[in-house]
């Protein structure tokens, strides 16, 4: 232990302050002296647009045992014994998960995790962080896929699990009001009694806190779009505790800055999300799931983009290649056994005639692009389950586990449409040549695939190369190291190779702007330190 307990001994900066006292003199010689140091170098660097690595204020944390346990006490008083938690097994799963590409390091856990059950309390709980200057880490689903929430910096946890209610929805307006732990699931089941409906369709146990997080979509963001297009306002906890609201509910508005926007896939290194009013849509009359085989993954992409190009409105596409076929098949995901070759998932909602009408374009499409199958899921048990089988994907590799030490990698690049089969196929042979296990999917119709990889510790150095490679042929393609997952830890140091230095040191300056101490998700997005001696792969 550092420092005696209490928060009297917490360090803060030193500000001294003027006082009226001071005689003339010594202003005259302090403004001498300040201006022969200020022509000596050139003044400190505030002044300048962006905020490079360098020039970044290194996070000031204070995370002694002592200052952590006073925090406890704080924290205690705001919601009760019982909400405030340092069992062991509740800080392991708030570090990390098993389907998470990143693996936390024994001392990457939080050193409490505090569960809030309303805006002011999160409020009162970032006041007591900001004061004690003790990081942060939010968390709703726990099931982001790049390292997101596991808690470098140790601190506290913030499980919104006590913030799960619909506050309000308003049906003539078409939005919903929500708090940050509503599952997208649950919420579409209750949105179905009013026979409405909410898109964004990430993992199977997401919440809208952390959908607002990663900037999430799905199979549903070819007709619908992501997470970006479906959120109108939210109300944010900053780091100091302040309170903000960043729209009211109009459908649209130009009053200012889109801070709804800049907060999300910010990843909870900005502030908070306590509150979100959602846009919600009428639910499709009927819908319709059918499954085309192909001989290449070549001739698959070509009848998606016929498909497209015809402007067939298709509610949903997705590839699957060969041995993600067979893994669906093989962990028994779906009652029919399906061909293992390169498939498309086509859904089609809409009213029955309009359905079929759209059926006899697509199955002639396939037909003249080389399709050698098109089967239709019988009745709605089987268009759930087999869109479910696409959407537990993941599920399905995790069971070709061959034994505890495997380990599963699900990463994630989107090119523009007309490169993603010339990428699947590369990063296909690859996979291949290298003598790893990977399923490949994709949200075919926006230019993004998944590979999902099985790997153990003696492959894993070959695994972090095939992967390394495949975000790089994303982005000389003009494409994006993530489409959907986020950036959390894994993608971080890829950025640059994106969006240029001067682009991510304008990222830097905003998280400085809104969270100077650094105490929110800190190490998230951007880099805050500089990074050690061989952390970063060279490009
Ligand atoms: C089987 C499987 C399939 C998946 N398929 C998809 C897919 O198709 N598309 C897709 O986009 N993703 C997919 N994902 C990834 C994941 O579901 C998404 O990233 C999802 O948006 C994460 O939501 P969550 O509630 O689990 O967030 P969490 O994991 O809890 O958090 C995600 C990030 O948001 C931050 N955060 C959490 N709550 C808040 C808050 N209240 N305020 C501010 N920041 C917060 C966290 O600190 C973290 O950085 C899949 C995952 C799995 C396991
Ligand atoms: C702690 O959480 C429980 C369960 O949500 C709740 O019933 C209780 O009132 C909370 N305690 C306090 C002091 O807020
Ligand atoms: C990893 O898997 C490969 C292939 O099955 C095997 O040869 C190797 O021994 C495994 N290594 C470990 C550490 O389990």
């Amino acid at each position: 232990m550092r420092e005696g307990g209490g928060k009297a001994n917490v360090q803060r900066p030193i500000v001294r302050k003027y006082t009226t006292e001071n005689t003339p003199t010594a202003v005259i010689v302090t403004a001498i002296g300040c201006y022969y140091l200020g022509s000596l170098r050139p003044t400190a660097l505030p002044d300048s647009s962006t905020t490079t690595l360098h020039e970044a204020q290194k996070p000031r944390h204070q995370t002694s045992a002592t200052n952590l346990q006073a925090a406890w006490a704080d924290f205690v008083e705001i919601v009760g014994k019982e909400n405030v938690s340092t069992d062991k097994i509740d800080l392991e799963e708030h570090s990390g998960s098993d389907w998470s590409s990143y693996t936390a390091k024994p001392n990457e856990k939080p050193f409490l995790v505090v569960f809030p059950s309303t805006t002011e309390e999160v409020s009162r709980i970032m006041k007591i962080c900001h004061d004690r200057r003790i990081p942060v880490t939010p968390y709703s689903g726990g099931t982001s896929l790049e390292g997101h929430f596991s808690p470098t910096r140790g601190g506290v946890c913030v499980d919104f699990r006590r913030m799960g209610e619909i506050l309000a929805l308003h049906e003539r307006d078409l939005d919903v009001v929500v708090q940050p732990a509503v599952g997208w699931e649950d919420l579409n089941e209750e949105l179905a009694k009013h026979g409405l409906f909410f898109p964004p369709d990430p993992g199977p146990g997401a919440q809208i806190g952390g959908m607002v997080g990663t900037g999430c979509s799905g199979t549903n963001a070819y007709r619908y779009g992501t997470m970006r297009e479906w959120v109108l306002s939210l109300t944010v906890v900053l780091a100091d505790g302040t309170v903000i609201k960043t729209r009211q509910r109009p459908r649209k508005s130009s009053a200012g800055y889109d801070l709804t926007k800049l907060f999300i896939g910010s990843e909870g290194t900005l502030g908070l999300v306590t509150e979100a009013t959602l846009k919600v849509t009428p639910k499709p009359k009927s819908e319709s799931v059918a499954v085309a085989a192909f001989p290449s993954i070549h001739a698959a992409a070509e009848c998606v983009s016929k498909v497209v190009g015809e402007g067939v409105q298709v509610a949903g596409v997705e590839i699957l290649d060969d041995v993600q076929m067979k893994c669906i098949n093989d962990a028994k995901a779906t009652r029919r056994t399906w061909k293992e070759a390169p498939t498309i998932f086509f859904k089609f909602t809409g009213t029955p005639a309009g359905i079929k009408e759209q059926i006899k374009i697509v199955q002639k499409i396939a037909k003249d692009t080389k399709g050698q199958s098109f089967e239709f899921a019988q009745g709605e048990d089987e268009n759930r389950e087999l869109w479910s089988a696409r959407k537990e994907a993941l599920w399905s590799v995790l069971a070709m586990r061959r034994n505890d030490s495997d380990r599963v990698w699900t990463t994630d690049v989107a090119v523009p449409i007309s490169k993603l089969p010339d990428i699947i196929e590369a990063t296909k042979e690859d996979i291949t040549n290298n003598g790893l296990l990977a399923g490949i999917c994709g949200h075919v119709g926006d230019g993004n695939f998944h590979t999902i990889l099985l790997f153990n510790d003696s492959e894993r150095v070959v695994a972090e190369e095939v992967v390394h490679r495949m975000v790089k042929r994303a982005v000389e393609m003009e494409g994006t190291v993530t489409g959907e997952h986020g950036v959390g830890l894994i993608k971080r140091d890829y950025l640059p190779h994106e969006l240029g230095d001067s682009t991510v040191d304008t990222m830097r300056k905003i998280k400085q702007a809104l969270d100077p101490l650094s105490l929110l998700n800190c190490d998230k997005v951007v880099r805050m330190e500089s990074p050690k001696a061989g952390e970063v792969k060279k490009w």
